[in-house]
């Protein structure tokens, strides 16, 4: 049987449930000379903020037993230069863009929220309320259930597209900040950022990474974020994206057995340029060895 792979998150139907993470697929266009990105679920951009950012003094990744730090410090081209110089090769291409945002204040995310809302080719707009990479306006709004409301509701108002807001592991209850989230009206929830760690160079003994301190994302992440996505999910009746060290279509599978609707592969992508693509066709193959659809996994394992 041949199966369909596409899948809905809240009102938007996604080609199939691998989607490329913020941050580790450039804004998409850098992926072309190796596969049609416009497979793919969808993009989603490098974090845009409203005046462009160089980010942190390198070295700002590090490679870790299993994964890999980074505080990149959200170096991105602002929303502007991406609206102008990304957005229209993307729309050409008819690519799926999730545009993700990032402000240190809540007013900035609302503006950014509609700069983006005037733009054709944006199915959805991820909040990350979840960098720990930055000295203000990365986690103090995933943290605290009232702020990643009041976020949440900032960017609902301004915008007609579909709100998906990024949690951060750190917040001591994740389904506390989905549940918040939620109710102040996002449309989807995507758990989950990196988790912050230290490595230190005993040569030198310094850290490895001039910010010190980077988010840790890659395999060692996984069992952190199935375990999130699986709180998360069990909390809100929106769809949940899954995000955490999936490098193959096996542990795709695993975050949708958890409860998640479609997932994202990040750090993959650094040692695989195809690696979403490998995923999107594997989840393909076991679906159709077992004649089912993909939707039929959501959530299987914790009935
Ligand atoms: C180099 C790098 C840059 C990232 N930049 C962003 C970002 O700009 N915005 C964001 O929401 N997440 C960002 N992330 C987090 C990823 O989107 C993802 O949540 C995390 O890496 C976990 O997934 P993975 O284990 O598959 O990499 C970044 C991750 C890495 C490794």
């Amino acid at each position: 049987m041949r199966c369909d792979p596409s899948v809905k998150v809240g009102a938007l139907t996604l080609k199939n449930p691998v989607l490329t993470a913020s941050g580790t697929f450039g804004y998409g266009l850098e992926f072309e000379p190796y596969f049609d990105i416009s497979a793919l679920g969808a993009i989603c951009t490098k974090g845009l903020s409203l005046l462009p950012r160089i980010g942190n003094a390198p070295p700002r990744i590090c490679e870790t037993a299993s994964g890999m730090l980074n505080a990149i410090g959200l170096a991105n081209i602002g929303v502007e230069a991406f609206c102008t110089d990304k957005l229209p090769s993307l729309r050409e291409r008819n690519v799926t863009v999730v545009a993700n945002i990032f402000a240190t204040s809540i007013e900035d995310f609302a503006a950014l929220a509609r700069r983006l809302d005037r733009e054709q080719g944006i199915a959805a707009i991820e909040v990350n309320i979840s960098c720990p990479n930055v000295d203000k306006g990365g986690l103090e709004f995933g943290v605290d259930p009232q702020m990643a409301a009041a976020v949440t509701s900032a960017v609902k108002k301004v915008t007609k597209l579909p709100v998906w807001v990024k949690l951060s592991p750190e917040a001591g209850r994740i389904a506390v900040i989905a549940r918040a989230c939620e109710e102040a009206g996002a449309d989807a929830l995507c758990a989950i950022n990196t988790i912050r760690g230290l490595a230190i160079d005993v040569q030198t003994w310094k850290p490895r990474l001039s910010n010190r301190t980077g988010g840790l994302s890659g395999p060692a992440l996984k069992p952190i974020a199935i375990r999130m996505v699986w709180e998360v999910a069990k909390a809100v009746k929106v769809p949940v994206i899954g995000i955490g060290g999936v490098t193959c279509a096996e542990d795709a599978i695993e975050f949708m057995l958890a409860g998640a609707t479609a997932v994202q592969v990040g750090s993959a992508n650094f040692r695989d340029p195809l690696a979403a693509h490998k995923i999107a066709q594997g989840i393909v193959d076991y679906c159709e060895r077992r004649a089912i659809d993909p939707r039929e996994l959501i959530g299987k394992a914790l009935l």
